[in-house]
């Protein structure tokens, strides 16, 4: 038995998002999102994320035609829509404080531009945040996370468009005043940085809808305007509520050259960058000037005014949250070199790591550098909101789920979280991990891509009891908050 140390007020919690777990997708005046477009595609290589994810606005009016509504996995989700009080309750068994998801936007506007709110939305909302508070589950909540309304997309082509930036804003100071007693941390934008990755799902973007526009400076007025509503929420908070946090959200996917040829250092570093540049933003409060510099080389004629310069000056985050998945390396020059694909960044092929079952590259000592890294640069508090393993579970006759691989991750990768919390001196807030229950992939829409420490009986076509199984790491992950710091 190892004993460990955190810091006072250590956060011990689980993660999820709405569009991934809720389901209810059209009750309780709920509109579509762009989530519930998504459907998954057993033809298409799932490991091929640019495919997986590309759609059309011809896709999309198929799809909210479509009446098959059980393809379309993030519609039902896991139910949690209708089951948070007994999976809220059954998660607390492992002793977590926290517990991280987001507010579907769709639910409190559900076309996104109307003028009221939807009532019964914030209804679900209430309940849900009531029975956290009962159970001492803090929430730590989103506000953004892969689920615009869709509506925005077909009328104003979602975030290209300031006005929806706007209404963003708008939702955003609705259910801050209307939650502000019950939650204290913030997170405006899931992953800040993915939107260059995947343009659909983080910024609600469509190719064909622009069609005498050049896609990149689409993407990048786009993430501008995430990033000055994102700054406009954070100025909000710290006005109105001093005592809340607002955090910055990125991808950190560790980079690595592939070898030790200087320009493939280079390579790795430019990559890390691509991340980075928008917490830079973020927390420093001004663009920094690469970023600045290849706008101008891509000519992209990203429109940003004086006021906005301002704003996100001034809307600076108070801690640095992340994600953390995996490791890739990079070439710059891959030819012969085996590709491998982690959280939708493509790289090459690391012989040193084991890889999981959707090619993601397993590497804790990668988490321990993104810390040292991230706090090193920014030497603000950090918060891990997501690390997890996604991976085929089997029941077995004895409804059990036997995922000593998964047990395996989140062993390693916590401890080397503990190694740099005690040796590195760096500061963190909390550990979340990726999966409450199981629950729908973002990628790739599937439900067999799982990460729950609860095993959820329903397949990649949304069929299946529904029925909640613990899984062997639900037990791993309690023994570890309640052994008084030791590592089981
Ligand atoms: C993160 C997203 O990047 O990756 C989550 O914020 C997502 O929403 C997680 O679920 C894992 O990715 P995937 O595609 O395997 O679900």
């Amino acid at each position: 038995m190892n004993y460990y140390n955190v810091p006072p007020n250590f956060i011990w919690g689980l993660a999820t998002s709405a569009n991934q777990v809720e389901g209810a997708w059209n009750e309780g005046g709920k509109g579509f999102s762009i989530a519930d477009v998504e459907k998954y595609d057993s033809a298409k290589d799932q490991n091929d994320y640019q495919k997986v994810n590309q759609i059309t606005t011809s896709d999309i009016q198929t799809a909210m035609a479509d009446k098959n509504t059980a393809a379309y996995g993030k519609r039902h989700g896991v139910d949690f829509y209708h089951r948070y009080d007994s999976d809220l309750t059954l998660l607390k068994q492992t002793g977590i404080s926290a517990m991280r998801t987001s507010i579907a936007w769709s639910r409190i506007f559900p076309q996104g531009d109307e003028k009221e709110s939807n009532l019964d939305g914030l209804k679900f909302y209430d309940h849900l945040f009531a029975k956290m508070q009962a159970l001492k589950i803090q929430p730590i909540i989103t506000l953004s996370h892969y689920e615009i309304p869709l509506q925005l997309v077909l009328k104003y082509n979602a975030w290209y468009d300031k006005k929806v930036a706007d209404y963003f804003v708008k939702f955003a100071k609705l259910v801050i005043d209307r939650y502000h007693g019950l939650v204290k941390y913030w997170i405006p934008i899931n992953e800040i940085d993915s939107i260059l990755r995947h343009p659909y799902s983080s910024g609600g973007l469509v190719e064909d809808r622009f069609p005498h526009k050049n896609f990149q400076e689409v993407i990048y007025q786009a993430l501008h305007n995430q990033i000055t509503a994102s700054a406009a929420i954070t100025n909000y908070i710290h006005e109105n509520y001093p005592d809340l946090m607002v955090g910055s959200m990125i991808t950190s996917t560790m980079v690595y050259p592939y070898n030790s040829d200087p320009q493939n250092m280079l390579q790795a570093t430019a990559v890390m960058r691509e991340s980075l540049n928008f917490s830079d933003v973020q927390i420093r409060g001004q663009y920094p000037p690469v970023l600045l510099q290849k706008i101008k080389k891509l000519q992209l004629n990203v429109k940003m005014t004086k006021q906005e310069l301002q704003i996100i000056a001034k809307g600076t985050a108070d801690f640095v949250a992340f994600s953390y998945y995996s490791s890739v390396c990079t070439a710059y020059n891959t030819e012969g070199l085996k590709v491998t694909k982690a959280n939708r960044t493509a790289g090459v092929f690391n012989k040193y790591l084991p890889v999981s079952e959707w090619g993601w590259q397993i590497d804790p000592i990668g988490l321990r550098l993104t810390l040292i890294n991230l706090y090193d640069r920014y030497q603000k508090p950090l918060f891990i909101v997501e690390n997890g393993l996604g991976a085929k579970d089997t029941l077995t006759k004895e409804q059990k789920v036997h995922d000593e691989y998964r047990i395996d991750y989140l062993k390693k990768h916590i401890a080397q979280m503990l190694e740099s919390v005690n040796n590195d001196g760096i500061e963190l807030m909390g550990y979340l991990m990726w999966g409450t229950t199981d629950m729908v992939s973002a990628s790739t829409t599937q439900m067999s891509k799982r990460y729950g420490l609860v095993y959820v009986d329903l397949d990649d076509y949304g069929k299946g009891t529904y029925q909640r199984y613990k899984k062997d790491s639900f037990y791993w992950y309690k023994d570890l908050l309640s052994y008084d710091r030791q590592i089981p």
